[in-house]
């Protein structure tokens, strides 16, 4: 059992670079299989979610290639094999873009019912939609997603998305880009790893126009041949570091961002009193006094985050007044509500509002990281806290987040990684 022992109540100093971003990445590594060649992979994030999908890749017979620490090379020219087994998909939601890459690529695939974080009903029936549309039968059995199509080719089709969707917009997508003629996706998801995706299938030859836009064009193309394609920088491990320091206080700059893909996080954090000054592809954040309430609420991109949710509730937790967050996009986001109570935390939730009554200080206490990003929120809050916190179950953190804890101890963080060697490992064993 791995755990992070915290002795918060210091500020942060220093700089941070930001990594790759994990859901560019989590449907860029698949989309190679669309591809006849090699794709070399750069700025790709060293985090355990991006492990599994280049494993189930290798075990469906794509040759990987590590180049150096952030720069891989996937060939899968010589797959034959369109199943991708149950005991590494269901430990990763971002598995699901096996369906659209192999629907793609062979005209059938065959994929096990993904897993992933835990926040309510997490319903794929838009991206069965979207393949329906396209000409594919979809059934499924036993666990598993089995797609087939009549001549092994999809049909380029409209599809209108009955809910703004990530991941549906993402695998339409990657079923699109080589089917027989043009497909139009209304009412897309708009965030900056569609527009990666995006750009990574047009640098290897496909012809996707309005990623970006809630009316995005595929144009399929007979082939996509190799490239070299550099994944943009993480949205989320950004805004996560500005909650970081705008929790403990202190000045941080945060390099390697598209400040732009920030600005719904920095506008909270300035409304709340936080300085936040862009300087090119970096971010210096600065917290010197109390920061005051605001009102949040998550929304597809450019709206706030529900990925930044949890992080921006352990500032919350700290700000003079009431607070307001209403989750916009998932059933039940509010899991770590309890974790922070423990550490003193005054908040209520009513079904998908959280009220959060600020306090003037936290106690570290021991806790558990229930998802990624609940984990991360924890790391803020331990940093914050007065005293000693002890998150549990950090596998979930290092699902997407590269070196946290070295990055933190560099802007002056007191965070300890600390095994426990008798406890059996969880890791291997969680949907993570
Ligand atoms: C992606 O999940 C991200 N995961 C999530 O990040 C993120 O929380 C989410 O988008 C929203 O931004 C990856 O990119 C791998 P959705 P995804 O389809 O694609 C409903 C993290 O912490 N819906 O945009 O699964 C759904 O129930 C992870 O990095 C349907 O009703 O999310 C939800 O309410 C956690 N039918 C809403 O749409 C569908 O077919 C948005 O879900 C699909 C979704």
């Amino acid at each position: 059992m791995t755990k992070y022992v915290i002795h918060g109540g210091k500020p942060l100093y220093g700089e941070i670079e930001i990594s790759g971003a994990k859901n560019a990445a989590v449907a860029i590594i698949p989309a190679a299989l669309l591809v006849d060649g090699v794709c070399r992979i750069e700025n790709v994030p060293q985090i355990s979610d991006v492990t599994l999908i280049l494993k189930i890749l290798q075990d469906l017979g794509a040759d990987v290639r590590t180049v150096n620490k952030s720069t891989m090379e996937v060939d899968c020219t010589g797959i034959h094999n369109n199943r991708a087994p149950y005991e590494m998909v269901r430990r990763i939601r971002a598995s699901y873009y096996l369906i659209g890459a192999l629907l793609g690529r062979f005209g059938a695939a065959d994929v096990a019912m993904p897993g992933g974080c835990d926040f309510g009903v997490r319903p794929i029936d838009q991206h069965i939609k979207g393949f329906v549309a396209m000409g594919a039968e979809v059934d499924v059995q036993g666990g598993f997603i089995h797609a087939t199509t009549q001549n092994g080719r999809l049909s380029g089709a409209q599809i209108y998305m009955d809910v703004v969707s990530v991941g549906a917009t993402i695998n339409v997508m990657l079923a699109a880009a080589r089917a027989d003629g043009m497909t139009i996706i209304e009412n897309a998801a708009k965030e900056p790893h569609i527009v990666d995706l995006a750009n990574f299938l047009n640098s290897m030859g496909a012809d996707i126009r309005g990623a970006g836009t809630d009316v995005i064009k595929i144009r399929g193309v007979e082939r996509l041949s190799g490239g070299t394609y550099s994944i943009i920088p993480d949205q989320i491990e950004a805004g996560t570091y500005m909650t970081a320091a705008a929790a403990a206080g202190g000045e941080v700059l945060i390099k390697n961002v598209i400040p732009k893909h920030l600005d719904c996080i920095t506008a909270k954090l300035v409304e709340m009193g936080a300085e936040v000054q862009e300087m090119g592809d970096a971010l210096l954040i600065r917290r010197m006094g109390r920061l005051s309430r605001t009102n949040v609420k998550t929304m597809p991109y450019p709206g706030f985050p529900t990925d930044m949710q949890p992080q921006i509730a352990a500032v919350l937790a700290l700000a003079e007044g009431t607070s307001l967050i209403t989750e916009g996009v998932w059933d039940n986001r509010f899991r770590y509500v309890d974790e922070f109570k423990r550490m003193g935390a005054r908040i209520q939730v009513d079904g998908k509002v959280a009220v959060i009554e600020g306090v003037d200080h936290l106690t570290g206490a021991p806790i558990r990281a229930c998802d990624l990003r609940a984990g991360a929120a924890m790391v803020v809050a331990g940093l914050a806290a007065q005293g000693i916190t002890e998150i549990d179950c950090v596998y979930h953190i290092e699902r997407g987040y590269e070196d946290i804890v070295r990055k933190l101890s560099a802007v002056g963080a007191d965070i300890r990684v600390v095994i426990t060697p008798e406890e059996e490992d969880v890791h291997n064993s969680h949907a993570v």
